[in-house]
């Protein structure tokens, strides 16, 4: 049993934020950190490969139950082979936003995600963390923003890396992710009843951790 271990759920949409305020309060506290999307995103490569089709909810189920998923030192291990780099492309976006529509696949992830508790404790970030994964979580926050911030966020995050962006593109892709993620009969991406709600448009990365941060400690010291 695992219940004992406290978890910090992180939801929220695509370009929120998220991955960056989940892994510097992880870092603060000492805990683990679980990057769902990037199982989702690994999927979505591996079934590619495989020429196994996004739509085929029960090949990519039982494809994603025969893989052996990794995460060491930030790197993304498929088969101890590292595809940190491959998983972040924006068709595996997509693709890992097409699989996850899959009741069976989302199934299928979940004691893997739920191995990610353990001691002294967890930071989760996705779409589900507070409602399916981890509903016993002791803090729920869900973070977000306007399309616009997101789409601008994701551009300059691309032109940093040094890629061809299109602003236009970006704001279009984002819609139709996010239309997809709430849409979605299984897990569809919404505020868990007990989350705060922190709108990130005017709020900077570290006021955003700093917000989480002193949430959790009001948590524990009830
Ligand atoms: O980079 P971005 O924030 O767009 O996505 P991500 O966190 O890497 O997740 C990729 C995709 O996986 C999302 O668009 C979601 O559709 C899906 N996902 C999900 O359904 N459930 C999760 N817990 C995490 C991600």
């Amino acid at each position: 049993m695992t219940n004992h271990i406290p978890v910090i759920a992180i939801d929220g949409p695509s370009a929120s934020g998220k991955g960056t305020v989940a892994q510097i309060v992880a870092d603060k506290l000492g805990f683990s950190y679980l990057d769902s999307g990037a199982l989702y995103r690994v999927v979505a490569f591996a079934t590619h490969q495989k020429n196994i089709s996004w739509h085929d909810a029960n090949a990519i189920a039982e494809c994603a139950k025969a893989l052996h998923i990794q995460f060491k030192q930030e790197k993304v291990l498929l088969d101890n082979q590292d595809i940190s780099n491959d998983i972040r492309t924006e068709l595996m976006g997509k693709g890992a936003s097409q699989v996850a529509v899959h009741a069976p696949l989302r199934a299928a992830l979940v004691d893997l995600q739920h191995s990610f508790r353990v001691s002294p404790g967890l930071v989760a970030d996705g779409r589900d963390m507070g409602t399916v994964i981890f509903p016993d979580a002791q803090l729920k926050v869900f973070l977000t923003a306007s399309t616009e911030t997101r789409a601008q966020r994701r551009y300059q995050q691309l032109l940093g890396k040094g890629q061809p962006a299109d602003y236009s593109n970006i704001l279009l892709d984002l819609q139709e992710r996010d239309a997809r993620d709430k849409s979605r009969t299984s897990a569809p991406l919404v505020i868990a009843k007990d989350a705060i709600l922190l709108e990130t448009d005017n709020l900077g990365i570290s006021a955003a951790v700093n917000i989480v941060l002193s949430n959790y400690q009001e948590k524990i010291d009830k």
